[in-house]
């Protein structure tokens, strides 16, 4: 008989399959070219950094690395990577920054942005990011697209085997919010769930509430497409007020 275990905190598990999961080189370099076609190597913070593929190449790249995430288990799996510990990791909340100085740049991508689920939570992230940002310092993100709602108010599902377990990965929307389960089936019968949502930001209002702290340098949509078009993920450029 299964036993069904749900996990409150988000990534706790998941954080140990993630990169079987997800990880892809050729994006990860996307994403890089995508700031380094903005920014010369500088201080960064990064927020939300998760198993921290990007950290680690703009690391590389000459970027000083201040990288932070809420799951403990995905900052145990970037710190494994960064061998020559050139990276400052933090397990902390991207919505509080007060115990940190000032950065040349700050950055949350691959969509962890849609974790915070309330609008009024957003306007005071985005005065927490220009807060914490050097003067012309310029702040990075992408947001899920509208699109992603109308495709997944399907459901998508994908099953397979990685490491010791099976899973299940199911992918869902109603009104802005998408769903995304997981479910991990252990050797031992124990079934391991977790249940995430994301809110996604009608691009014109986050315009809105950026305009009080940032100028908007560039807005595309899946890196190149000009604007917001249909697509993926829209990629904000912002400089700080
Ligand atoms: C889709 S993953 C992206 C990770 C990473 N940015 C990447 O490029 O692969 C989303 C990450 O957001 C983190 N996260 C969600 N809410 C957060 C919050 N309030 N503060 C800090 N990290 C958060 C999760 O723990 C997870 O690692």
């Amino acid at each position: 008989m299964p036993m069904f275990r749900l996990k409150l905190m988000i990534y706790d598990t998941l954080a140990s399959y993630y990169d079987a999961l997800v990880k892809d080189e050729e994006a990860t370099l996307s994403w890089v070219h995508w700031i380094e076609s903005f920014q010369k190597p500088c201080s960064m913070l990064e927020l939300a950094c998760g198993s921290a593929e990007i950290t680690q190449v703009l690391s590389h790249h000459g970027f000083q690395m201040t990288a932070l995430d809420l799951s403990q288990g995905m900052i145990d799996q970037a710190k494994r990577k960064d061998k020559e510990q050139k990276i400052q990791f933090l397990c902390q909340d991207m919505r509080n920054l007060s115990n940190l100085t000032s950065f040349e740049s700050i950055a949350c991508l691959c969509d962890s942005f849609n974790y915070i689920l309330e609008k009024e939570e957003i306007v005071s992230f985005f005065k927490e990011v220009h807060d914490h940002l050097q003067p012309e310092g310029i702040f990075f993100f992408d947001s899920h697209s509208l699109d992603r709602l109308d495709e997944f108010s399907e459901e998508f599902n994908e099953t397979g085997h990685i490491e010791d377990v099976d899973y299940q990965w199911s992918i869902t929307s109603e009104e802005e919010i998408i769903y995304q389960d997981f479910a991990f089936y252990k050797e031992n019968g124990e079934v391991i769930q977790e249940h995430h949502m994301q809110r996604v930001y009608d691009p014109e209002w986050l315009k809105e509430a950026l305009h009080p702290y940032f100028y908007i340098e560039s807005i595309k949509t899946d890196f190149d497409l000009e604007g917001i078009q249909p697509g993926e993920k829209y990629f904000f450029v912002c400089r700080r007020k």
